[in-house]
């Protein structure tokens, strides 16, 4: 009995096996000689991880054989074949071994795709075509049943599409120079190979990305033996090893995942940005992305089309010109570029719509200028614009301090900064007279400088005095910085005695001297502060004192003026209404309370503040000293980071600085400590601190209960680790009145700043954008520097040994998707 029901049951599989054969999937992850695949049949690997099959890339009615993740619910497809040739018609369509290659019939039996082997080595009956595990695709010989020692015959990681899974690699084959590429899809409905692509630069260990196989845009830097020079996240991390492999035929990288039950891929985006993801169970959470910037990306916004990096989305139309493909824009596929929408005076041969009237040009400021640019030698803004119209290619001029230049034809990676960015420029666009442009109204921003020689000389005076203050300010950061922005007024000591009513209002004392409220004669409020122990020399301090005057952010303390007289010397800032967050968030004060919303903005701004001394300078300003105390607050309580650049003032010896920030220890980086040379990484250090700070409303430093240390940034850790309520540390008086998103981001971005190794905190750029919310966090790991607090606690010491660690999380997480991300977190930790 028993044994016919066995019997019976085998047969019943066997008969589904069968029908699942023949409606959905191939004989699980092999095409064999006989068969073919078409319709809606795929081949599943063995694991259950890849799917083979024809996919239609979004709205697109195009087929394709593509490979997708089986387990991710959104389509995710990560290698095309027929990437050029899509089929109409998936039913007549035929995947299949044909002498001894994989191709692609279509209806008409043509065929659209082959894997293009020489068929002599391998014309053979028996080759067969399996889907592997790791998503590969690999053509074999399958005669033999031991087949899986035999060497490939092709596989689809040798030829990629524009992703990189684990175990892949992007090689450099010494014998043929052939380089394998890693290209972007055309846009997000037509995997057709972008402009965009990677490859391996094997002199330089690097690799690069080029535009168009052409113009390079990025690199990651030179590869150590651990991580790429310019890209630390890349290379040195706790979630994938990278390992490069140099021998007499290739040289390439290959990576792979520590925990392999953690799906991720690396791709190379249609935004031109590379981008290392991983699957949460719910979506795909970026890890990082360069370059950084998609601004950075070579001729993202294509001719004619400005990027900016604070708006969405990033690419528009220069005033005057419109888009040149709506449905590429659409598909934001922005490489076409804009098209002017009225055509120049000279392009008409001087006749019809500018009625004989000369091309103008609007003035576009706060740019960074396109590529290409020739230089020409004429001495006032006049003659440059007169050289600029007598060559009809010639479509956009700049006039500044650097001289006289001139673009000729397309318009390529011209960036819109936001208004008070230093380096900003101004570029005059050439525009026929008769654009809409010109007549008010549609574009207020622009300001038309005519071609009238009156006002070319008003503006040639204008231009003499600013360039005149320019040059006396102009300075290593920011130094081609617009104009009145270097401007600082020089008060007399006198005057600012006056102003502060002879220093009697005391607002606080930092580390490099007190600060004092004064009231200028038009009623302006300012802050003066008394510099104390200034080393340096008058020339260097005012050297120094007008490049912190050029640099200029809406959350940047802004210098107004300075005052050096003989060994007096004082600062004179803007005047902040709500003064320092100190004083709001440790004080307590039931009707003043600092609202959630507003503590998060706080924290974003300052991150802004910070990224623009780190980043967005030329030689990047490390502040040195970020606590509550140097941020102040304005009447909106928007904040101001203040006291920056001041490091630079009492001198590059830093061990001084320290002695100078006594009071300051809880914000210190290990680094400072340890004596190793400081980076920018030490203010994220401390930002993350004041992160801290700003959820919990009172110093990390704090000891509350006698004999038994509640570190906040250990605490804050823990329960974000083990996923508990994170509403429970936040400040009382707040009475649990937040956004608990809000605050879980808040804490992980403040625990990625505060780990020990200063090469695995962010970037302040990327702590901007992970809250704007334009990119994800995964959980950090809890810094060995806590663990001495942990340990007091009743939890076991988890960080001794990974591979325990990562058990014990897991079976602690509550959700799945917490538990991938402590698996990331605790997976390794890096070697050095
Ligand atoms: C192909 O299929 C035919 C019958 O359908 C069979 O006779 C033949 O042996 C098969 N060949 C291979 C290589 O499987
Ligand atoms: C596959 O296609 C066949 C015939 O075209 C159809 O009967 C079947 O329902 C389809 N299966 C799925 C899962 O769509
Ligand atoms: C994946 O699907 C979910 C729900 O179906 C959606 O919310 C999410 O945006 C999708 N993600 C991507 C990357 O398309
Ligand atoms: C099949 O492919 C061939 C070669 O690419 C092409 O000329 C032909 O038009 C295609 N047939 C159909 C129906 O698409
Ligand atoms: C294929 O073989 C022929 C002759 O053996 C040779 O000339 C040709 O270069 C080979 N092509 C490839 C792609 O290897
Ligand atoms: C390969 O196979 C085809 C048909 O199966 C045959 O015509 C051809 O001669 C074979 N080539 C070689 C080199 O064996
Ligand atoms: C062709 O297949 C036979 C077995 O069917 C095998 O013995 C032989 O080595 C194969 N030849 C090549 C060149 O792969
Ligand atoms: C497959 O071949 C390898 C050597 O190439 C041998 O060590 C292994 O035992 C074989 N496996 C089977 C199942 O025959
Ligand atoms: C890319 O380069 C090719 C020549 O190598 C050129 O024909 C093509 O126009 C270029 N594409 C763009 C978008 O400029
Ligand atoms: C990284 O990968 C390489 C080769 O895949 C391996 O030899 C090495 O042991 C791995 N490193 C770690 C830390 O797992
Ligand atoms: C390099 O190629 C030769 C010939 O194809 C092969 O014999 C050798 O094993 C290869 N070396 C390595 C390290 O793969
Ligand atoms: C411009 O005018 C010249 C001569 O007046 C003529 O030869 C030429 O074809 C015209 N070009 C256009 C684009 O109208």
């Amino acid at each position: 009995m028993i044994l016919t029901n066995h019997y019976c049951t085998m047969i019943l599989l066997v008969l589904i096996c069968l029908c699942i054969r023949s409606f959905s999937s191939l004989a699980a992850d092999i095409i064999s000689g006989n068969q073919t695949l078409s319709g809606n049949q795929t081949v599943v690997s063995s694991g259950g991880n890849f799917e083979l099959g024809f996919f239609t890339p979004g709205a697109s009615s195009k087929y394709y054989i593509g490979i997708w993740y089986k387990k991710v619910r959104n389509q995710t497809v990560v290698w095309v074949a027929n990437r050029e040739t899509p089929i109409l018609d998936r039913n007549s369509a035929e995947l299949k071994i044909s002498d001894g290659n994989l191709v692609l019939l279509n209806v008409s039996q043509a065929m659209v795709w082959s894997t293009d082997l020489n068929s002599t080595s391998s014309n053979n009956s028996s080759v067969v075509a399996v889907l592997r595990d790791d998503g590969n695709l690999v053509l074999r010989d399958g005669s033999g049943s031991n087949s899986t020692s035999v060497q490939p015959l092709w596989e689809s990681f040798d030829n990629p599409a524009d992703t990189w899974l684990p175990g892949g690699r992007l090689a450099y084959d010494k014998r043929t120079g052939k380089k394998q590429l890693l290209t972007s899809w055309k846009n997000t409905e037509d995997p057709a190979p972008g402009l965009f692509s990677l490859e391996l630069d094997p002199n330089g260990k690097q690799y690069i990305i080029r535009w168009n196989r052409s113009q390079q845009y990025w690199t990651s830097g030179a590869w150590d033996g651990h991580t790429f020079s310019l890209v630390p996240e890349m290379g040195l991390n706790h979630f994938y090893n990278f390992t490069y492999v140099d021998n007499e035929n290739e040289s390439y990288f290959t990576y792979s995942v520590y925990n392999p039950s953690i799906t991720s891929r690396f791709v190379m985006d249609v935004s031109g940005q590379i981008k290392q993801l991983f699957w949460d169970n719910t979506d795909w959470n970026l890890i990082w992305s360069q370059p950084r910037q998609q601004c950075e990306v070579y001729a993202y916004c294509g001719a004619f089309g400005s990027c900016n990096q604070n708006s969405l989305p990033f690419c528009n139309c220069l005033p005057g010109f419109k888009h040149k493909s709506e449905s590429d824009w659409v598909l934001k596929d922005y490489s076409g570029g804009c098209v002017r929408e009225m055509k120049l005076k000279c392009e008409n041969n001087g006749t019809s719509t500018s009625n004989g009237r000369e091309d103008k040009f609007l003035m576009q400021p706060y740019t960074s200028l396109p590529l290409h640019s020739e230089a020409v030698a004429v001495g006032s803004i006049g003659e440059c614009e007169s050289s600029c119209l007598r060559n009809c290619s010639c479509t956009a001029y700049a006039y500044d301090e650097n001289g006289c230049t001139l673009w000729n034809g397309e318009l390529l990676k011209l960036q819109q900064l936001a208004q008070g960015y230093g380096n900003g420029r101004t570029i005059y666009i050439r525009l026929p007279a008769s654009s809409s442009v010109f007549s008010g109204g549609k574009n207020n921003k622009g300001v038309v400088i005519g071609a009238s020689f009156g006002s070319a000389v008003a503006v040639l005076a204008i231009l003499a005095i600013v360039m005149a203050v320019m040059w006396r300010c102009r300075r290593k950061c920011v130094g081609s910085s617009n104009g009145l922005e270097g401007s600082l007024v020089a008060f007399g000591y006198k005057d600012l005695q006056n102003a502060t009513k002879n220093f009697s209002d005391k607002l606080g004392g930092g580390g490099f001297g007190s600060i004092f409220r004064g009231t200028l004669p038009d009623s302006t409020g300012i802050a003066v502060k008394k510099l104390e122990s200034i080393s340096q020399g008058e020339k260097q301090f005012r050297t120094e004192v007008s490049t912190i005057g050029t640099i200029q952010h809406v959350n940047l303390v802004r210098l107004r003026g300075f005052c050096s007289e003989g060994n007096k010397k004082l600062l004179v800032y803007d005047y902040m209404e709500n003064g320092s967050l100190d004083s709001h968030l440790f004080q307590a004060n039931e009707s003043k309370v600092l609202e959630w919303k507003t503590r998060y903005e706080i924290g974003l701004g300052i991150a802004r503040g910070l990224s623009y001394l780190h980043e967005k300078c030329r030689d990047c300003i490390i502040h040195c000293d970020i606590k509550p105390e140097n941020i102040l607050l304005d009447a909106e309580f928007c904040p101001k980071v203040a006291d920056f650049g001041l490091a630079k003032l009492v001198g590059r010896d830093f061990s001084r600085v320290l002695t100078t920030m006594r009071g300051t220890r809880g914000y210190l980086a290990p680094e400072w400590i340890s004596g190793l040379a400081i980076t920018a990484k030490a203010d994220v250090y401390s930002y993350g601190m004041v992160l801290f700070e700003l959820v919990s409303g009172r110093r990390n430093s704090e000891i509350s209960e006698v004999g038994k240390v509640k570190y906040f940034p250990s605490l804050a850790a823990r329960v974000m680790v083990d996923g508990g309520d994170m509403l429970d540390l936040l400040d009382p008086v707040l009475h649990s009145n937040a956004d608990v998103e809000e605050v879980l981001k808040i804490c992980k971005v403040a625990c990625w700043c505060i780990q020990d190794d200063e090469n695995v905190r962010p970037p302040m750029g990327q702590a901007v954008q992970i809250l704007e919310g334009l990119m994800d966090v995964s959980m950090p790991s809890i810094p060995r520097s806590l663990q001495v607090f942990v340990e007091s606690q009743e939890h076991i010491n988890l960080f001794t040994d990974s591979s325990s660690a990562s058990q014990s999380l897991q079976t602690k997480s509550n959700n799945s998707s917490t538990s991938s991300h402590s698996n990331f977190k605790t997976a390794t930790s890096p070697t050095d």
